[in-house]
């Protein structure tokens, strides 16, 4: 009998008010249920909302000092556990050792940024324009605030909306991806064994069509912040619109890697494998176009068929193994779809292109490494994102069709170019139609202290990670001190 996990509502760990569960199964060996959880409900959530408004209550009048010494503690013991978390993952959605132990390092990395943000969550004094007057503003926590974050990242996205949402003084209900309930069942246990009290932090399980909706829905959530599809960003937006909530969106990517003539082409060759077939190309920065210059396009193309032949798949538990399984049979016949879609289109399919097979691979969710020759700008294939280990590669005469080529998608995350030519790389930097861009390394590998997000329709003007996500979750409050003991107007008594 698999075991079975429970939500975390009310400062316990609870049961699901039907009664009804689901399986997590690992990607590599689907036979293998890691544990049944909890298909939660509005009842549930309502449950949960209820809750963290105690836990608001409590938590909001914590001085943000002492706020972020929890934090700081959830940071060393995210380290202490680094590598049974890591395996944790690795078996619930896939991707290798050595990036599971980086996600978990991402988390480590946001806490240790949230507990000394606890000792600045700067306000400013500025002058008043009259005497014997004070003009100032500080941050206030907000409430309650709902986070439904993705599978890609189920460590260190978790972490990126859940630290600095607490540290500014907010009470968070978690609804993980159904996917990796495992490794957020973690993470909740770690920031309550580091002393957060029990109703600021509240962890439920589900489907996004039950409990992610319940909770967008909730008129008590008044926070709001998704990572996922763009499709699903669009029908919660209009839902927090009509509401007046605050949202944070964080969706697709068509990200492309940019290969001038004079790049350094070994370099780039590590930084497009990495960055196209990393976490099997399940990541919303995944390089999934690579604009190739035409002088050296053919020897590229080459250099970057060889590599991806040879990527040995398995479950990324094996220390050898380089790509994992997709996440689940959706996520597989996506890309299988789109493979079939980009052969249609007349885009040849110069390595992978199917299902894998072989010994080891026979019950799990593998997908050869796939590159797709002689894409053109506009092709489906080129244009939507597939969200797997498919590369499309698109040939163009020079950097400004380059740019346009990359500019030309709907979504705008993240953006990548290979040269020697400084003037080439300041106008890349310049005029590339993304939030994130890497010079001379590819389009995966944002820091946490630094702001992540993207323009377009990956994201609504909001970023997670670095300093701006600390003013998504607190409000500001203005303040004014007239201490010159008679009426003086603004505008009005003024001295000239
Ligand atoms: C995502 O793909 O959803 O820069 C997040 C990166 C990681 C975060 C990716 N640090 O690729």
């Amino acid at each position: 009998m698999p075991e079975s996990f429970q939500n975390f509502i009310g400062g316990e760990w609870v049961a699901p008010a039907a009664g009804a569960y689901f399986e997590n199964r690992n990607p590599a060996h689907w036979d293998e249920v890691i544990g049944c959880f909890p298909r939660s409900g509005r009842e549930d959530v309502a449950r949960a909302v209820a809750s963290a408004q105690r836990g608001f209550a409590r938590w909001s009048r914590t001085p943000a000092p002492i706020r972020g010494q929890v934090l700081q503690r959830v940071g060393d013991l995210l380290v202490a556990r680094k590598e049974e978390i890591a395996h944790a993952m690795t078996r619930e959605m896939g991707k290798v050792l050595t990036e599971t132990r980086g996600d978990v390092q991402e988390g480590i990395d946001t806490a240790y940024y949230a507990h000394t943000e606890g000792r600045r969550l700067f306000g400013r004094v500025v002058p008043s324009e009259l005497r014997h007057k004070w003009a100032m503003s500080y941050r206030r926590p907000i409430g309650v605030a709902g986070l439904i974050t993705p599978f890609n990242f189920p460590l260190a996205i978790p972490t990126w909306k859940m630290f600095p949402a607490l540290l500014c003084g907010n009470a968070v209900i978690l609804k993980p991806a159904e996917d990796v309930p495992h490794t957020a069942t973690l993470l909740v246990e770690l920031v309550l064994e580091a002393g957060l009290p029990p109703e600021a932090v509240q962890l439920v399980h589900g489907y996004g069509a039950d409990v992610g909706r319940a909770l967008v829905e909730h008129p008590e959530v008044p926070v709001i912040s998704f990572t996922g599809s763009t499709a699903t960003g669009a029908a919660i937006g209009e839902t927090c619109g009509r509401m007046h909530k605050r949202l944070s969106l964080e969706m697709g990517g068509k990200n492309a890697m940019l290969v001038m003539a004079d790049a350094d082409l070994d370099l780039a060759l590590d930084g497009v494998v990495w960055g196209a077939f990393g976490t099997t190309g399940q990541r919303c920065t995944a390089t999934s176009r690579l604009i190739v210059h035409e002088a050296v396009h053919d020897r590229f193309l080459q250099m970057v068929c060889d590599r991806a032949a040879t990527l040995r798949l398995g479950s990324g538990l094996e220390e050898a193994t380089e790509v994992g399984p997709l996440i689940n049979e959706d996520g597989r016949r996506k890309v299988d779809y789109y493979v079939g879609v980009g052969r249609e289109e007349g885009a040849r399919v110069v390595v992978g292109g199917e299902r894998a097979t072989g010994k080891g691979l026979e019950r799990g969710w593998f997908y050869q490494p796939t590159v797709l020759a002689d894409v053109r700008a506009g092709m489906r294939v080129e244009q939507e994102e597939i969200f797997g280990p498919v590369l499309s590669v698109i040939q163009v005469g020079s950097l400004d069709e380059a740019i346009r080529v990359n500019n030309g998608v709907k979504y705008g995350l993240s953006s990548s170019l290979y040269t020697r030519d400084v003037n080439a790389a300041f106008r890349a930097m310049s005029e590339l139609d993304t939030g994130i861009t890497y010079v001379n390394a590819p389009t995966i590998g944002a820091e946490a202290h630094l702001p992540f997000g993207g323009v377009k329709q990956t994201g609504n003007g909001h970023r997670e990670g670095g300093w701006e996500v600390y003013d998504f979750y607190a409000e500001t409050k203005v303040i004014y001190v007239d201490f010159s003991g008679k009426l003086q107007r603004a505008q009005i008594d003024t001295e000239t």
